[in-house]
């Protein structure tokens, strides 16, 4: 299989690129990035050495490059991760999600259904469910009601994903992940920004009453999940994967002060998030059942390794905390702790 993947140096895409590797069904692997603030190279060490993997630093809004890509490479499958993922950052400004999450989406969608692409899974997010209230668990027919311009542009994305199925019958599939964690996540997430504080000494800044709930889901579970819907989903559909793991923020950070023994007095509670989804809850129960996926990966084994690969990486910490992070989190975070 020929496989495109958009977004492939960030957090999740460069897993999903390791594993692919992994796979000698995957005969090529060309990974479309533009590298942004949340893009890097060093998220993929050694896969240049590999003859099926190509790097092409481009962005997915380009329509003639996108285009002139797929006659080029004549992928089997697109799998798009591309995108502005961080919610913070799109209420501080909102044009980049609005450009990548839905303009770059369309971009590709049209590119594919041009050059008769024979599968595209768009990679998508529990977070347009919107906040559902306990004891629920959203399922892939639930309402959209995404609060945030990030979880609103994913929302857009997935439904004109989804009408290029519907109204020209292109074989697009869309998955909708939980919270993902797990080595080489950009430290503006919850769990990378807490560890990398916490085994520097500096103050967590917990939103609120830290009383939200996240559902956690080790990032190569999702992978092996997006795999899974790669080779067996049905064309059309959407398709959940969830951790099974429910967690309130605070909670989190206990168990991460904990595993990197820091001292509880380094907890701030600062101002909560403007439109703050208070529960997000899913259920995997169609991807189990048609797949038979599973999460593999408990929490506290998951956060023992998360803890341990940042312990093991301070140089890879710290190149990409160096410059535009220093300036994102004074924008962030300054007001809320004055
Ligand atoms: P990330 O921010 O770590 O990486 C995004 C990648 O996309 C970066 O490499 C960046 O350079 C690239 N990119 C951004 N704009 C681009 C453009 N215009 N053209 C080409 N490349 C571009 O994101 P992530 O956390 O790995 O998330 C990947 C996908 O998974 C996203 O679509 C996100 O919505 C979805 N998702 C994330 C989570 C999570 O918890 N992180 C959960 C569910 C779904
Ligand atoms: O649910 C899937 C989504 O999970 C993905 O689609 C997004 O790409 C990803 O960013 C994530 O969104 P969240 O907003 O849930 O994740 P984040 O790590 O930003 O925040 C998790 C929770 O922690 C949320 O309730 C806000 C809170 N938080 C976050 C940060 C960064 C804090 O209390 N303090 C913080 O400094």
């Amino acid at each position: 299989m020929r496989l495109l993947v958009t977004g492939g140096a960030g957090f999740i895409g460069s897993a999903f690129i390791r594993l692919s590797l992994a796979d000698p069904a995957i005969t090529r692997l060309v990974n479309l990035d533009a590298l942004t603030y949340a893009g890097n190279l060093a998220n993929l060490p050694g896969v240049d050495a590999d003859p099926r993997y190509r790097f092409v630093h481009e962005n997915i809004c380009d329509d003639m490059l996108v285009d002139s890509l797929l006659v080029e490479e004549k992928p089997d499958a697109i799998v798009h991760f591309a995108a502005e993922s961080h919610v913070d950052r799109s209420i501080l400004s909102a044009s980049p999600v609005f450009q990548t999450n839905l303009r770059g989406t369309f971009s590709l969608l049209e590119a594919a259904r041009a050059r008769r692409v024979p599968r595209f899974v768009h990679v998508s997010t529990d977070e347009v469910y919107g906040s559902i209230p306990a004891p629920h668990e959203a399922a892939e027919d639930d309402p959209l009601r995404p609060s945030s311009p990030y979880s609103a542009t994913k929302a857009g994305s997935d439904l004109l994903a989804l009408s290029y199925f519907t109204t020209f019958k292109m074989p697009v599939l869309v998955t909708r992940a939980s919270n993902n964690y797990g080595p080489y996540q950009f430290p503006e997430k919850l769990i990378p920004l807490m560890i990398s504080n916490a085994l520097e000494g500096k103050p967590l800044p917990v939103y609120g009453d830290g009383q939200q709930v996240r559902d956690w889901l080790y990032v190569d579970d999702h992978c092996r999940g997006i795999r899974a819907v790669l080779d067996k989903g049905r064309e059309g559909e959407v398709y959940n994967i969830g951790g099974n793991c429910s967690l309130a923020n605070l909670e989190v950070v206990h168990r991460i002060l904990a595993a990197t023994g820091a001292p509880d007095s380094l907890i701030r509670y600062v101002t909560d998030r403007p439109g703050h989804d208070r529960r997000y809850a899913l259920t995997s129960r169609k991807l189990e059942s048609e797949t038979g996926w599973q999460p593999g990966t408990d929490f506290e084994s998951g956060l023992a390794a998360t803890v341990a690969w940042y312990r093991a990486n301070t140089e890879w910490m710290q190149a990409v905390k160096s410059g535009e992070y220093q300036s994102y989190y004074a924008r962030n975070y300054g007001h809320r702790t004055g």
